[in-house]
């Protein structure tokens, strides 16, 4: 059989007895400002094309009108499956209409897409467990607690700060739920107290995930709650990019140098920057959410697609869009802290010694 569309390649999911060299597959990331999406586009990119397909790779600047945009035109030019990690969960259901229209197949890449029955598989880490481990990696840093999850020797009470994601990204929900649920015992013991008063996540959420926010935001806690003598003891922080901006904001304060410590601050992706700050004591943790398998599900679920097939789901009741449950696979995600950057990160080859010394990708 022949390309049925006869719309040249592809032609808008109507694949059947296409060689993968006749496929497109489109590629939608949200931003370059962030390490971890260079690499997940990149790994993305590289295993679709060691596999023969073509594809069309765009990063959004974190601009959702030039994200509609790109994902508008990879329909026009016929992609056959779509791959997408929304900047807004929610800006892109004319975009999903019309892919569907085409019959072209959406993949949400590690970010919901809500609000549209046009999904048609998600894949992630289970983010509720990452906001777990975030809270844990908290109370570990504090000495509450031990890794294993025994009690630790460390009785408080601590002062902490929460900081929660961008609210457009689903991700930042979940990241809280779980990190709460963990910490909310403690704070209704009185071992941690939020000086600040302030725990919703509309009151603690950071735009566009942005490191400038965050440290705005941290400054403005610093002289509104701290002004007193008292000192911040641990900081929840849901991405190693907002915890950069938590960590330039207390050092610009005086911590981190004389008997200043700084708080126990946590994170998430395991970017270089953050990595080189654990190892050098400055960041506690990182939560390493391995990019190069989340590729790996997208590129076998885009194949499943190709083939007419349903991808194989391992979760079908967590992701609910707002619309339908959106089937998932789901990986699991490990906790990092200074111990863990050899055997978890070097050892693995996702960053190399040398990386980790620089605070630098190489290229
Ligand atoms: C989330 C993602 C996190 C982090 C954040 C900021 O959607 O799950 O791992 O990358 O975006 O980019």
């Amino acid at each position: 059989m022949a390309a049925c569309s006869g719309e040249g390649a592809g032609g808008g999911g109507d694949t059947g007895g296409n060689q993968p060299g006749d496929l497109t597959i489109g590629v939608s990331m949200p931003t370059q400002t962030s390490e971890r999406w260079i690499a997940d586009g990149n790994a993305v990119k590289e295993k679709l094309q060691a596999k023969g397909y073509k594809v069309d790779l765009q990063y959004a600047g974190d601009d959702i009108p030039t994200q509609s945009q790109q994902v508008d035109q990879m329909i026009t030019q016929g992609a056959d499956v779509l791959i997408i990690a929304a900047i807004d969960g929610t800006a892109l259901s004319s975009q999903l209409q019309a892919a569907a229209d085409a019959k072209i197949p959406v993949i949400a890449y590690d970010r919901l897409i809500r609000d549209s029955p046009n999904v048609n598989f998600y894949v992630s880490f289970d983010n509720y467990k990452v906001g777990v481990a975030q809270a844990n990696a908290l109370l570990v840093g504090l000495g509450l607690q031990n890794k294993d999850g025994s009690k630790g020797t460390a009785t408080g009470p601590f002062n902490i700060e929460l900081f929660a994601g961008s609210l457009d990204d689903n991700n930042a929900h979940f990241f809280f739920s779980g990190a709460m649920d963990t910490l909310k015992p403690f704070i209704d013991a009185g071992t941690l107290k939020v000086k600040s008063g302030q725990t919703k996540i509309e009151q603690i959420a950071i735009l566009r995930w942005q490191q400038e926010t965050a440290q705005k935001r941290m400054e403005d806690l610093l002289t509104s709650s701290y002004n007193d003598g008292s000192k911040v003891d641990g900081v929840l922080s849901p991405y190693d990019g907002i915890s950069r901006g938590i960590i330039t904001a207390l050092q610009n304060a005086g911590y981190g140098s004389g008997a200043k410590k700084l708080p126990v601050v946590t994170g998430q992706d395991a970017e270089i920057a953050s990595v080189k700050l654990i190892n050098d004591g400055v960041q506690s943790s990182t939560i390493f959410k391995d990019t190069r398998l989340l590729a790996e599900q997208a590129v076998i679920a885009g194949e499943a697609f190709l083939e007419d097939k349903e991808p194989q789901a391992n979760d079908t009741k967590t992701y609910n869009n707002g619309v339908k449950v959106v089937p998932s696979f789901l990986l699991p995600v490990q906790t990092v802290y200074k111990d863990d950057i050899k055997p978890i990160l070097v050892d693995s080859g996702y960053w190399t010694a040398e990386e980790v010394a620089a605070g630098q990708a190489k290229s």
